[in-house]
């Protein structure tokens, strides 16, 4: 069935029909966005990322994350690029992992990393969940996904449970472009594309014949030309957003100086590219990831019935981007339904052109508090020591029981200590939680009712033994 990936499109009366079953969550079936799934062991799926699915972000007028969206559009032309951004967010394990490569064993499969709704379903950690479908399909020469993604990680300012991506691809097709000279095809599209002065900087050779090989159906010639159209369309995505960005600096503070722009290219590892590389750009001191891209694997095109297209795909963060662009300092703020936040957006995506800077409301005052515990000692005393403890305890859980309970009153977790009892081999933890809320100041009691609730979600949850 060539049009099957249309059963993931979501319909827009889906969200009003999604508010009435969320929560409504069976030992046997669930339901998300209207649809019925059943349950099973691996069902990991807390409420409070249920009932943020139907928010959709980067659809919403005016939200920072649909600006970002769309100016990443304007730079990928309709109809050369036909942009999809309404697939629905639970999909197969064979569409977020065996149909671009992933081994078996792969980390990112494990329950620790990754929302299962059943063994076979999971909300998808990455838009190239949707690559295969797209292909197959074969609408266009090149299409942009933009979608909610979803992974189990660490709480701070620029990690949330939720984020969004922008998956990119533009294929060319042997049989259909002059004299079947893809390498001559793409150069012509590259010459069309603009020039840009930005300094870029190269670490690493380009390619390695082991770790970031050519591959073998590609020309060298071919492999090239179609690695620096990628580049080229990704560096002006970056020049387009950091030139917005410096106007709406200016129009805060006119005596505004900026730091010339620095990016690089670094190899990358993707199961479903090569070669691969990853976009950083150096900002307030650090080199930061934003994208990951590289040449698809053919392998990929074959199973899509397209052995004879070949060509380039990207994925990109949205909310770093979003945070580069209008310089938001906290990532919780996306979530934000007060008007101090949504209100400074309001008519930019009908003015991309005059994009203003966020300005931050008062920061309401930090709450730290601790929580130590041992963890199981059944898991220190099965001969392992130290070693079992780590297999089945993963730091990621203890995120999602803080989060689960916090929401967004939590704004960081991390762990100040660590220690292992030198004669029973017990390991000891110690996390530090900030809870603050975005919109008021928290009483101590507030607090303390957040945290009590921590605690004993950590022993019922977890076994741990609070010190
Ligand atoms: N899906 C990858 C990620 O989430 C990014 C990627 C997309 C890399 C497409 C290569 C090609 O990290």
């Amino acid at each position: 069935m060539p049009l099957q990936f249309h059963r993931f499109v979501d319909s827009p009366q889906e969200g009003t029909i999604l508010m009435f079953f969320l929560g409504t969550k069976s030992s046997e079936t669930t339901t998300i966005g209207g649809r019925s799934y059943q349950t099973d062991e691996w069902h990991n799926l807390p409420s409070n990322i249920a009932s943020s699915i139907s928010r959709k972000l980067h659809v919403q007028k005016d939200h920072p994350i649909c600006i970002t969206r769309a100016i990443i559009e304007s730079r990928f032309p309709s109809p050369t690029y036909k942009y999809h951004n309404t697939f629905f967010p639970v999909v197969s394990t064979h569409q977020n992992f065996d149909s671009l490569g992933f081994p078996a064993d792969h980390p990112g499969r494990s329950k620790t990393d990754t929302y299962y709704v059943n063994k076979d379903t999971v909300l998808r950690t990455h838009t190239s969940a949707h690559q295969a479908d797209v292909f197959r399909a074969n609408e266009s020469e090149g299409f942009l996904i933009s979608a909610d993604v979803y992974r189990r990680d660490a709480i701070d300012r620029s990690h949330y449970p939720i984020f969004h991506q922008m998956e990119g691809a533009r294929m060319w097709d042997r049989t259909k472009v002059p004299n079947g000279d893809i390498t001559a095809a793409v150069w012509k599209d590259l010459e069309a594309l603009p020039t840009h002065s930005m300094k870029v900087e190269y670490p690493n050779p380009p390619t390695h014949p082991e770790r970031n090989p050519l591959q073998k159906e590609h020309s060298p010639d071919e492999a090239e030309v179609i690695a620096a159209h990628l580049k080229r369309s990704l560096e002006l995505v970056v020049r387009d957003i950091f030139s917005r960005a410096k106007a709406a600096a200016i129009a805060a503070s006119p005596d505004f100086v900026d730091e010339p722009l620095r990016v690089r290219w670094i190899e990358a590892y993707f199961p479903f590219t090569s070669p691969s590389w990853e976009l950083e750009i150096f900002w307030q001191g650090d080199w930061l990831e934003v994208l990951g891209c590289g040449v698809v694997k053919q392998d990929i095109m074959e199973k899509a019935d397209l052995p004879q297209q070949l060509g380039w795909a990207f994925g990109i963060g949205l909310e770093r981007i979003a945070m580069l662009l209008f310089e938001i300092p906290d990532i919780r703020l996306f979530w934000s339904q007060d008007e101090r936040f949504l209100g400074q957006f309001k008519g930019l995506s009908d003015n991309l052109e005059n994009l203003k800077r966020f300005v931050p409301f008062s920061k309401y005052p930090a709450c730290y508090k601790d929580v130590a515990f041992w963890l199981r000692s059944s898991s220190s005393s099965a001969g392992g020591g130290s070693r079992a403890n780590t297999q089945d305890f993963h730091e990621n859980d203890v995120m999602e029981i803080v989060r689960d309970i916090g929401g967004d009153v939590v704004e960081d977790v991390a762990k100040v200590d660590e220690f292992t009892h030198p004669k029973t081999g017990r390991k000891s933890l110690c996390y530090r939680i900030n809870y603050r809320s975005l919109e008021k100041t928290l009483t101590n009691e507030e607090a303390n009712r957040y945290h009590d609730r921590v605690r004993n979600a950590l022993i019922e949850k977890l076994g741990v033994e609070l010190r």
